[in-house]
C-alpha cells in the first residue's frame, strides 16, 4: 500500500475519498466536524503540492437518490472556512459525475478545491458498480482514500475505483488509523484491555470473539451486559437482553477463562421504572435487579472495579458507553469511564460515535492517544476483518500476519 507523499500530485487532479458524513442538526448545522478536521494533514499536504483536487464523500443514506437534505453543501462550506478560502477557494459540484463535473473539474486551478455532490445520490456508489467507479476514475490522474470510516463497504469509491483510476494511495488519516490499530492489536503494550459497551451484544459478538485472542481483559458494559448478567444466572426484570444470545455469552465467558482473558461484566446498576430521564431510580448489586424495573446504567462499585481492572493496562481500547448516557441521570457509569481511560497511563483508542461524544463532553479529547473516525470500520477492524478499501490499495490491517498469531495468549497456551 503507497501514501499520497509516495507518488507525484503535483498539478495533478487528485480524487481523495474522504467520509465526511458528519452529523447535521434539523437546520442542515454541522453538530461535530471532527470527520473533515481529521482530513485536512491530507488535504493541506495536497494543497501544498499545488494539485487540484477533488473532494469526494457520501452522507447518510439517501438509497441512490438525490435528498437535498443531505447535500454536501454544509461540509463544503465548512471546509472551505477550515482552509481560510482567502488561500484555497472551494466549490461544489452539481453532482458527482456528468458533463457539469467533468467541465468543473477540467477549469480547477492548481491549489482549488472541488467538492462533489453526495456520491450515494447515484445507485451505483453502493452496489460498487463498475461503469459508475469508471466515471469516477475518469475525473482524476491520481486517487487517494483517506476515508478510514468507510473503509469497511465494498462502494464504487472506496473498491471498484481502484480497478479503474491510474495511481490509487492512501491517504494520512487512512495510515494513522492502521498504525495506531497495529500499534493496539498486533503489537501491544501489555496487558491489553478492551472496553466494550453499547446496546447490542449481537453488533459485537465478532469483536469480542477475535478479541478473546488478542486481549489480557475485557470488560463489558452497556445493555449488552444484560445478556452477559443472564448467561450467569441473573435476572435482569425489564431490562433489554438478546434471549439467542444467552448462551452465547456464556460459551464466551468460558473460553476466556480457558484462553486466560480476565473477563469482567456489571456487579452493580443503576435501574430505573421507566425508560425515561424522570424515571425512578436506584442502584442495586447486579443480583437484585427488581423484576420490573429495567438497568440503565453500570453503579458505582462497577465503576470503581472496572479503574482498578484498568490501572495496570498499558494498552487500552473502548469501543461503546456503558448505559444510557444520553440521560444524564444514566451518564454517570459512561463518564467515569471517560476519566479511568483519559487518567490512564496506557496507550489509549477510542472508536464509535458514542464514545467519541461522552470523550467530547467530558472535554478529555486532548488526554486520549487517538480517537479514530470509524464506527462501523472501527469495529469491523477489532472484529479481524479485511476491510475492502485497505485491500483494494494492497494493504492488510495486519491482523492476518504471524506476528499477531505469535502474540495472542492462544498461540502462548
Ligand atoms: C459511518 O458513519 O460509520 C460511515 O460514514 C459509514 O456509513 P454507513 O454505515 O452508512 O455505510
Amino acid at each position: 500500500m503507497k501514501f499520497i507523499n509516495e507518488v507525484d500530485i503535483k498539478h495533478k487532479r487528485v480524487l481523495m475519498r474522504v467520509d465526511f458524513n458528519v452529523p447535521l442538526d434539523q437546520d442542515q448545522n454541522i453538530t461535530d466536524d471532527n470527520r473533515i478536521r481529521a482530513a485536512l494533514p491530507t488535504i493541506n499536504y495536497a494543497l501544498d503540492e499545488n494539485a487540484r483536487l477533488i473532494v469526494a464523500s457520501h452522507m447518510g443514506r439517501p438509497k441512490g437518490k438525490r435528498v437535498d437534505k443531505l447535500s454536501m453543501a454544509p461540509v463544503a462550506r465548512r471546509l472551505g472556512r477550515l482552509l481560510r478560502k482567502d488561500l484555497h477557494e472551494v466549490k461544489l459540484a452539481p453532482d458527482c459525475v456528468g458533463s457539469d463535473v467533468r467541465k468543473m473539474v477540467e477549469d480547477l486551478k492548481p491549489g482549488e478545491v472541488l467538492v462533489l455532490e453526495n456520491l450515494r445520490f447515484h445507485p451505483g456508489e453502493t452496489l460498487n458498480d463498475d461503469d459508475f467507479a469508471k466515471e469516477l476514475a475518469s475525473l482524476c490522474d491520481v486517487y487517494v482514500n483517506d476515508a478510514f470510516a468507510v473503509a469497511h463497504r465494498e462502494n464504487a469509491s472506496v473498491e471498484a475505483i481502484t480497478e479503474h483510476a491510474k495511481v490509487c494511495v492512501a491517504g494520512f488519516t487512512m495510515k494513522k488509523e492502521l498504525e495506531y490499530f497495529r500499534r493496539a492489536m498486533v503489537d501491544p503494550a501489555r496487558p491489553l484491555a478492551a472496553v466494550i459497551g453499547g446496546a447490542k451484544a449481537m453488533t459485537k459478538l465478532p469483536a469480542l470473539e477475535n478479541l478473546l485472542e488478542h486481549a489480557d481483559k475485557i470488560i463489558i458494559g452497556g445493555a449488552m451486559a444484560n445478556t452477559f448478567l443472564m448467561s450467569v444466572g441473573y435476572d435482569v426484570g425489564r431490562s433489554m437482553y438478546e434471549e439467542d444470545l444467552v448462551p452465547v455469552a456464556n460459551v464466551l465467558l468460558r473460553n476466556a477463562k480457558r484462553e486466560g482473558v480476565k473477563m469482567y461484566i456489571p456487579v452493580d446498576c443503576v435501574v430505573a421504572d421507566r425508560f425515561d430521564p424522570k424515571a425512578e431510580t436506584k442502584l442495586v448489586t447486579a443480583q437484585d435487579v427488581p423484576p420490573e424495573w429495567m438497568i440503565m446504567d453500570i453503579g458505582p462499585a462497577t465503576s470503581l472495579l472496572y479503574r482498578e481492572a484498568l490501572s495496570d493496562c498499558k494498552t487500552i481500547i473502548w469501543n461503546g458507553p456503558m448505559g444510557a448516557f444520553e440521560m444524564d441521570a444514566f451518564s454517570r457509569g459512561t463518564m467515569n469511564m471517560v476519566t479511568s481511560v483519559a487518567q490512564s497511563y496506557a496507550l489509549t483508542i477510542i472508536g464509535g460515535g458514542d464514545t467519541d461524544v461522552a470523550i467530547t463532553k467530558m472535554g478529555e479529547q486532548d488526554n486520549i492517544s487517538y480517537i479514530s473516525t470509524g464506527g462501523g470500520a472501527f469495529l469491523a477492524m477489532l472484529s479481524g476483518e479485511e476491510l475492502p478499501a485497505v485491500a483494494a490499495l494492497g494493504g492488510a490491517t495486519g491482523l492476518e500476519g504471524p506476528a499477531a498469531a505469535d502474540d495472542s495468549p492462544a498461540s502462548e497456551g
